[in-house]
């Protein structure tokens, strides 16, 4: 699995969106993360299929618009980001919704589907559930805010998901920066957000690139 790096866009400078995704576009990062949360699933709120259909209009063409739904209804509204333009679409395994019809159905309207847990969650969960999805987020802070310390515990969830998927594409969000991004690709992870880290960074691109030889240097590839 190639290594990707996806800066958040949660931490961009609001006052600026349009320029601060051109920003990412520019950066020689592989994705776009969009955190999307409704103050129910996750006490804050944040972007909306609009910020995704922003996205599309910014970005060049094919970059992909990786979109992180921390929302209770994530039926409700998969498909609709897929319509403004998301290339992946994430929800939560804490959900009582149906994994696979919805996966199927995200699937069907031609996006990637990939599959979240919290902290908390047992890897369990995410583990019965991988082969329906292309990817797995293992959350490594509790969602609902940017700028969250790294939450290390979570990794032995990834060495269990990598020992069994090996093609899968396997994802840490929340705390990430060089020296968290290390521990994680030890532990098996390929996919790597990062919002204030990056956006806090006077160069983006120096900042990922730096986080991709890092990250390549453990990973050896
Ligand atoms: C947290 C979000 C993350 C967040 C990460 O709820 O899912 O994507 O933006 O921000 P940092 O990298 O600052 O922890
Ligand atoms: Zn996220």
């Amino acid at each position: 699995m190639k290594t990707e790096i996806l800066p958040s866009l949660l931490a961009a400078d609001p006052g600026t969106l349009a320029d601060e995704i051109r920003r990412v576009a520019a950066s020689g990062a592989d994705a776009l993360h969009l955190d999307v949360m409704d103050g129910h699933f996750v006490p804050n709120l944040s972007f909306s299929p609009d910020t995704a259909a922003l996205c599309r209009r910014v970005l060049p063409e094919g970059f992909p618009i990786n979109t992180h739904l921390m929302i209770t209804n994530p039926g409700d509204y998969a498909v609709r980001f897929v319509g403004k333009g998301s290339t992946t679409i994430q929800f939560h395994l804490e959900l009582d919704v149906n994994v696979r019809a919805l996966a199927a159905e995200i699937h069907a309207s031609g996006a990637r589907v990939g599959l979240v847990i919290n902290p908390d969650t047992p890897v369990e969960r995410a583990l019965q559930y991988a082969d329906c999805a292309d990817e797995v987020l293992c959350m490594t802070v509790f969602p609902g805010y940017g700028g969250q310390a790294f939450i290390a515990d979570v990794l032995p969830k990834v060495e269990r998901l990598r020992a069994r998927f090996h093609w899968l594409d396997i994802m840490v969000d929340g705390g990430v920066n060089a020296e968290t991004a290390v521990l994680a690709a030890k532990a098996g992870a390929n996919q790597f957000v990062a919002g204030s880290y990056l956006f806090a960074a006077e160069d983006m691109a120096a900042a990922v690139a730096g986080l991709r030889s890092r990250i390549d240097g453990v990973r050896g590839v």
